[in-house]
């Protein structure tokens, strides 16, 4: 059975501290850390930019998983790898040329991603599965952490999966939005390899990181 990897989202975490949570994600057993950067136009709210990722860089060695929710994304691309982002995740909606995106972050040598919102259908980025390193289904409409998964992306979620093993393709598939206990399982039997999660990590078990993301894991 495949190992899946846990992806925590620092929007739920302390901000006045985030390098200490940083440090407890990784000492919790995190694959690597979900940084959601949000610029208040493609979303309805904003976070962070490069300067906090910059400085959040020299508390672990875990892979930055950067979700980038700006458009217009394409000159901003550098900017995060510069900040020390591993994978770079964009939508294809907030670049007018996607190919050209991609391409982008594959010269700056950083993994790909590309993100379905819920209503963003696989077919719109079919001519650029065979290229990428991770599609990120979201399974709520990007901006907030804390909202309601919603249980119809699990359907896209399969077919994605499908399309993968039928094609050899390589990418890994994230789902990112409202995950907890109940619903991990049926997530992970649709075929993701990663989970995000801000609120069940942070807030459950009163705020016990390590059993929040093991039991993600193994649920
Ligand atoms: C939503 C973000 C997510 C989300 C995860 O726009 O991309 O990463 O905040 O947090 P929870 O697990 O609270 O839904
Ligand atoms: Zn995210």
């Amino acid at each position: 059975m495949k190992k899946i990897q846990i992806s925590p989202s620092i929007l739920s975490a302390d901000f006045s501290k985030l390098g200490d949570e940083i440090v407890k994600l990784e000492n919790g057993g995190a694959d690597m850390i979900h940084v959601d950067v949000m610029d208040g136009h493609f979303v309805p709210n904003l976070t962070i930019g490069p300067p906090i990722i910059k400085s959040l860089r020299k508390y672990t060695k875990l892979p930055f998983d950067v979700h980038l929710m700006i458009s217009p994304v394409h000159k901003y691309i550098k900017n995060y790898a510069d900040a020390g982002a591993d994978i770079i995740t964009i939508h294809p909606e907030a670049t007018d040329d996607l190919s050209e995106s991609i391409e982008l972050i594959k010269s700056l040598n950083k993994k790909i991603g590309v993100s379905l919102n819920p209503d963003t259908p696989i077919d719109k980025i079919k001519n650029i599965l065979s290229k990428v390193d991770l599609i990120l289904i979201m399974s709520v409409y990007p901006g907030f952490g804390g909202q309601k998964f919603m249980p119809e992306v699990l359907d896209k979620i399969k077919t994605l999966n499908k399309l993968k093993i039928n094609n050899k393709f390589n990418f890994n598939i994230e789902v990112d939005g409202g995950i907890n206990f109940e619903n991990s399982k049926f997530v992970i039997d649709a075929g993701a390899d990663i989970l995000v999660s801000g609120t069940t990590i942070f807030k459950e078990n009163e705020g016990n990181i390590k059993k929040n993301i093991e039991t993600l894991r193994i649920s």
